[in-house]
């Protein structure tokens, strides 16, 4: 028996663009749960196709008919619904912030604009880092509108959140909604009012010394797992956060998530993709819910705001002719 080296064009499909550790365990997930057909997308010729194959082995085992196809070529992502990027580049020894920066964005740029040739009525997911900035910049290179461009980056942080309060607690994370909006990264706004455990406010539950340590344990998340893992970061936890933003598209599910949207006034800010609560279905991003926040959450969201307003506009500088 052939495995098929296409897939059919009828069928729902999830292009991954970056076949490292997040898109293949993505692609996984995707499959798994049954929401789509997957095609692997990687610059290194083989990674891509190994991955699918070795994934395509597993479904009679996990008891699925998905298929997943790995390649080196746009033409086979063609007609996807949903694109996430997750190609990337880590950061190397002697590199800085900025050559990071530059080689991420040049790459996010390139997978966009090719991805969405092919795909112009896909919607788009961007998961590289800063998640921030590279979801702004693909914004602008996919030429879609903003309602159909998000970033993952709030459900991985309320999730971390969420389970550091479920730990302390001693209880289910199924019990724990967690909030955590603002950018992905040292800014991002964990906000202990809306966040409860069965309807309590954990500011019920748990005194402001311990509410503080677990949000600085949030914020330094992805750190952590970098530190204990040394080479490479997180990867299954985010999988699982953009594959719940996939399954709230593809199932039009109108839920409400923390996700990079566009912002055009709503908390006071515009022309900025940053983590706010929106609510996901088959349009995209279909609104951005406007909490009342007090005025210490608002400067640490404007603070926040501002980092990634600096750096999309320093991305911006540097990729001026591409973007
Ligand atoms: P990885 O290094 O395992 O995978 C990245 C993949 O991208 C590699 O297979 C590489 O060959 C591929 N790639 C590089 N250039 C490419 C190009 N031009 N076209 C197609 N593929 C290309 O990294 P990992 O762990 O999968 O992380 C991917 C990205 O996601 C990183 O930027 C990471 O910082 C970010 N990330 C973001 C999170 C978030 O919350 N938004 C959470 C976890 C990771
Ligand atoms: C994380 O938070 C590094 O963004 C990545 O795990």
């Amino acid at each position: 028996m052939n495995f098929p080296d296409a897939i059919a064009s009828t069928s729902t499909r999830v292009s991954v663009i970056g076949a490292g550790n997040v898109g293949s365990t993505l692609a996984q997930r995707i499959a798994e749960k049954n929401l789509a057909d997957v095609v692997l997308l990687d610059v290194i010729a083989g990674r891509p196709q190994g991955v699918a194959l070795d994934l395509m082995e597993a479904r009679g085992i996990e008891g699925h008919d998905r298929q997943i196809v790995g390649t080196v070529d746009y033409a086979d992502t063609a007609g996807s619904n949903i694109v996430v990027v997750t190609a990337g580049l880590p950061r190397k020894p002697g590199m800085n912030r900025d050559d990071l920066m530059r080689t991420n964005a040049q790459i996010v740029v390139e997978a966009t604009k090719q991805a969405i040739a092919h795909s112009p009525n896909a919607i788009l997911v961007l998961v590289t880092n800063p998640l921030d900035v590279m979801t702004y910049l693909a914004w602008k290179a996919s030429g879609l509108p903003f309602s159909r461009v998000m970033g993952m980056a709030g459900i991985l942080d309320s999730a971390r959140f969420q389970t550091f309060i479920a730990l302390k607690l001693g209880i289910s994370p199924a019990d724990v909604s967690a909030m955590v909006l603002g950018s992905h990264g040292d800014l991002m706004v964990p906000l202990p009012r809306y966040s409860t455990v069965s309807g309590i406010p954990i500011t019920e539950l748990l005194d402001a010394a311990t509410i503080e340590r677990l949000i600085e344990r949030t914020r330094n998340g992805g750190a952590e797992i970098v530190e204990l893992m040394q080479t490479g970061g997180a990867y299954y936890a985010p999988a699982s956060s953009t594959c719940r933003m996939i399954e709230a598209i593809l199932l039009n599910q109108s839920r409400l998530l923390p996700v990079a949207s566009y912002l055009q006034g709503e908390y006071g800010l515009e022309d900025i993709f940053i983590g706010v609560p929106a609510r996901l279905g088959s349009g995209g991003v279909e609104s951005v819910l406007e909490l009342d926040l007090t005025d210490a959450e608002r400067t640490a969201l404007y603070s926040s705001a501002e980092s990634v307003r600096q750096k999309t506009h320093h991305a911006l500088e540097m990729l001026k002719d591409s973007v």
